[in-house]
């Protein structure tokens, strides 16, 4: 397992809205569980599950919303960080990441790029991650000290602004999803292809579509070298539905 020196920069939450419906839930739920036990008397076992239902949903969004905020502030990080060493990367490497938001994955990169170059695109959603800025981003690259080989764009994933072959390794955690249409992702997944040189790694994290993705790619002509659930650490929620999944390619 790959130790993650403390991280000094500040890199939000991804989809904010998403915990805090977890919790807001919840916290109806208990609402209406407490209700229930003070207005009426518990005489009967139907009554009872009528009572207590609605405060073991309210545990169940509660532990939904804790896990989440576990993965988006820590075990993503810890996970990419292996997944990175993973790469085995020389240190000179041209890496790309496509919805790079804050800086989580970039700038892990940048740390194990001495001699590289750690590029971001990214569109700056604060739908998709709080505070989403290509300026917060530089701060957090100051603040981790890779400032001086961190390069950001403002860039649809559709469409970037690159040439064919330009780099060596491209990495995307959680974007591609976030963009509505399979025939859409598709674009972003073939532009991804197009922008990584031959004999390239590619490494994509996502929530969903992963089998597309693995599709696409193949027909893109790069080598799926694996697919795989990235473990709980990376659940933003409480069930293996809730997991992140890895699409990892060569291009041949
Ligand atoms: C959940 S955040 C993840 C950010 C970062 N990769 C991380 O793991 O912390 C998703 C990111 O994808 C970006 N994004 C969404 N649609 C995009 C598009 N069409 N082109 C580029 N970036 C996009 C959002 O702005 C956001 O920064």
């Amino acid at each position: 397992m790959s130790s993650l020196p403390p991280r000094r920069g500040a890199y939000g939450f991804d989809a904010p809205y998403a915990p805090l419906l977890m919790a807001l839930g919840g916290a109806c739920l208990l609402a209406l569980s407490a209700w229930g036990l003070w207005r009426s008397e518990m005489n009967s076992t139907r009554r009872a599950i009528s009572i207590f239902a609605p405060g073991v949903g309210a545990l169940w969004l509660f532990l939904n919303a804790g896990i989440y905020v576990y993965t988006t502030r820590a075990g993503k990080f810890a996970v990419w960080a292996e997944l990175l060493d993973q790469l085995e990367l020389k240190g000179d490497e041209r890496l790309l990441d496509i919805g790079c938001g804050r800086g989580a994955v970039l700038l892990l990169a940048a740390q194990r790029l001495p001699r590289g170059r750690a590029v971001g695109v990214d569109v700056w959603s604060t739908m998709d991650q709080s505070g989403n800025a290509e300026q917060v981003t530089r701060q957090n690259a100051a603040l981790e000290g890779v400032a001086e080989r961190v390069e950001l764009h403002t860039a649809d994933m559709r469409q970037l602004p690159f040439d064919d072959g330009s780099f060596d390794v491209v990495v995307s955690s959680l974007a591609i999803h976030n963009v509505s249409g399979a025939g859409e992702r598709a674009r972003a997944l073939r532009e991804a292809a197009r922008v990584l040189k031959k004999g390239g790694k590619l490494a994509i994290a996502d929530i969903r579509h992963t089998r597309a993705y693995a599709s696409e790619l193949e027909a893109c002509g790069l080598k799926i070298t694996d697919r795989r659930s990235l473990g709980v650490r990376f659940w933003y929620g409480a069930g293996p539905w809730a997991a992140t999944r890895l699409v990892a390619a060569i291009k041949r």
